[in-house]
C-alpha cells in the first residue's frame, strides 16, 4: 500500500527522551495514547483503527475533541460515545469544550474551549469565525450523512453540557498519569493551549504524531483541462493545500494547520518529538472505486459495516487520520527507530516552522488581533516577527486575491526551515 508516500518527521531538539526511557517502559506496560479530533469522518476511521489494537501493546486512554472545526461539540460527542459503545470501551474518557478564556493580557484561563482559534479567543466562546468559513457545512459530519441515528447501537453515555468533561481536564489527567503517546488528527488548538498551560508536562509526552500540512505536495484532485468548463471542481490541480473552498485566496493551506495556525506552531515548536503525516503522503492514496470494491469485501464486523456505508458518501477524499494512525501505530510497534521505518510509508528528517501570518511583518493592518492596537503584543510576540504580518481574515479576503487568477497569495503552511 502506498509506497512512495513521503513520510516528513520534524527532528525536534529533545530526541535524548525519546528512546531509553520509553523502551524499558514499554517492555512491561501497554503504551498510553490520547487522541485529539474532531471527529471527521476518516477521524472515527482512524480511532477504530486503533481501537482495533491489542490492549496490552496499545491502550487508548481517553479522546479530546476539538470543536472549532468539521463538527459541534454535542454531535462529535454523541458520535464518538456510540462509536466507543460499538467497540465496547465505554471507559474512555471524552473530554470537549470548556467555559475558560483567554483574557486581555494573554493570561489563559482554566478549561479554555477551543471553540475558536487561539488568534481570536478572548474571554467568551463565541467570536470571529474566520478560519472555520472554509468548511463547507458541519450537519453532513454531526450527523454522519444520517447514519450514526439509522446504523450505530446506542449506549448510555450522552452529551451533557457543563458535566461533560472539558478537553483540558482531559488533557492534563491523562498525561499526568504518566508518559503518553499524542495524536493529533484535527486542529491543534486543544493541545496547544495544553503545552502553553502545562509546560512543566510536556516531559510526559513521549511523542507527538500529527495529520496535517502539506509540504511538497500536489493535489492530485480536479485536475481539468483549463478550457473544460464542465469539469467541476476545477483549478485545483497540483496546489499544495487542500483548502478546496479556498484556493482563491489561500493554495497553500491544509484544513488541519488552516484551522488554527498558532496553535500548529505551538505544537511544531513544543521540542517535543514529532512525526508527520502531511498531504504529501496522504495524496497518495484516494478513495478510488477499486478501493470501495475491495473494502466490499471485508464487512465481518459491524465496524468495518459503518466504514463502508460512510465511504460510500465520498468521491474527492482520501484516507487523511487513518493512513496516520496506521503509520503512528506501525512505528511503534517496529521499536520506535530512529528513522521510523514502518510498513507503510518513506521517512524523511526535516526542520519545519508554520507560517502564521503573511508579509510584511510588523504592519499594523487591523487583520491580526495578536497586535492590533496593543502596546504589548499578546503573548509578548515580538512585534517584527513572524507573527505579526497580515492575518487572512475570511475567504474573500482581497489581501489574499491575485487579479486574474484563481489561486490566491496567502500563506498558512508548513516552511522547510534550512
Ligand atoms: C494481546 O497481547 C498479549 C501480550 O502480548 C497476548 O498475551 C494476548 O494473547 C494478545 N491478545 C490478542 C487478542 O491477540
Ligand atoms: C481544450 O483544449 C485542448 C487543447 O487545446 C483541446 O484538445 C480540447 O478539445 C479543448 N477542450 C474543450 C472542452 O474545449
Ligand atoms: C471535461 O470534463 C468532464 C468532467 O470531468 C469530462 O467528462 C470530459 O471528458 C472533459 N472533456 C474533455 C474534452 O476533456
Ligand atoms: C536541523 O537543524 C539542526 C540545527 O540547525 C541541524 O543540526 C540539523 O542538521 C537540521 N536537520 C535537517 C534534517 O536539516
Ligand atoms: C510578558 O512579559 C511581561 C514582562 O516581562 C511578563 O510580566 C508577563 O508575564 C509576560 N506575559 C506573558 C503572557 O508571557
Ligand atoms: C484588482 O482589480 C481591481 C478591479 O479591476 C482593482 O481595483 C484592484 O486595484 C486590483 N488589485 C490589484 C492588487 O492589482
Amino acid at each position: 500500500m502506498a509506497s512512495g508516500a513521503i513520510l516528513l518527521c520534524f527532528l525536534a531538539m529533545s530526541m535524548s527522551f525519546h528512546g531509553s526511557v520509553g523502551e524499558s517502559l514499554h517492555s512491561k506496560t501497554p503504551r498510553r495514547l490520547l487522541v485529539d479530533t474532531d471527529m471527521d469522518t476518516d477521524d472515527f476511521f482512524a480511532l477504530l483503527y486503533l481501537l482495533k489494537q491489542n490492549r496490552s501493546e496499545f491502550d487508548l486512554k481517553e479522546v479530546t475533541i476539538n470543536a472549532n472545526a468539521w463538527s459541534d461539540a454535542g454531535h462529535a460527542v454523541d458520535h464518538l460515545y456510540d462509536i466507543l459503545y460499538m467497540m465496547g470501551r465505554d471507559d474512555i474518557k471524552v473530554g470537549v469544550g470548556g467555559e475558560g478564556g483567554i483574557s486581555n493580557d494573554g493570561k489563559i484561563h482554566p478549561d479554555v474551549g477551543g471553540y475558536l482559534p487561539l488568534i481570536d479567543q478572548s474571554m467568551s466562546t463565541v467570536g470571529d469565525c474566520r478560519y472555520r468559513q472554509a468548511i463547507p457545512v458541519r450537519l453532513n459530519i454531526d450527523t454522519n450523512f444520517g447514519l450514526r441515528r439509522s446504523f450505530l447501537p446506542q449506549g448510555n453515555r450522552r452529551y451533557i453540557p457543563l458535566v461533560q468533561p472539558t478537553a483540558q481536564q482531559v488533557m492534563i489527567d491523562t498525561i499526568s498519569d504518566g508518559l503518553t503517546t499524542v495524536i493529533l488528527i484535527g486542529s491543534h488548538t486543544n493541545f496547544a493551549i495544553f503545552l502553553m498551560t502545562h509546560p512543566e508536562l510536556k516531559k510526559n509526552v513521549e511523542h507527538i504524531y500529527v495529520m496535517g500540512g502539506g509540504v511538497r505536495s500536489n493535489n492530485p484532485v480536479g485536475c481539468c483541462q483549463e478550457n473544460n468548463t464542465s469539469c467541476k471542481p476545477s483549478g485545483q490541480c497540483g496546489i499544495i493545500g487542500n483548502l478546496f473552498t479556498g484556493y482563491t485566496s489561500n493554495p497553500y493551506a491544509e484544513f488541519n494547520i488552516f484551522v488554527d495556525p498558532f496553535a500548529a506552531y505551538q505544537v511544531i515548536h513544543s521540542g517535543i518529538p514529532i512525526t508527520l503525516v502531511p498531504l504529501d503522503a496522504t495524496n497518495s492514496i484516494p478513495i478510488t472505486e477499486q478501493f470501495l470494491s475491495e473494502f466490499k469485501q471485508h464487512q465481518n464486523t459491524l465496524e468495518a459495516q459503518y466504514c463502508y456505508q460512510t465511504m460510500k458518501f465520498y468521491t474527492a477524499s482520501f484516507m487523511w487520520d487513518s493512513f496516520t494512525s496506521g503509520i503512528a501505530i506501525s512505528i511503534m510497534r517496529n521499536g520506535d527507530k530512529y528513522n521510523g521505518e514502518n510498513e507503510f510509508a518513506d521517512m524523511e528528517y526535516m526542520n519545519l516552522t508554520v507560517i502564521t501570518s503573511n508579509k510584511p511583518y510588523g504592519v499594523d493592518d487591523g487583520s491580526n488581533p495578536f497586535f492590533n492596537g496593543r502596546e504589548v503584543p499578546r503573548f509578548n510576540l515580538t512585534k517584527y516577527g513572524v507573527h505579526s504580518g497580515h492575518v487572512q481574515t475570511g475567504l474573500d479576503d482581497l489581501f489574499c486575491l491575485i487579479n486574474g487568477s484563481n489561486t490566491g497569495r496567502c500563506e498558512v503552511a508548513f516552511k522547510v526551515a534550512y
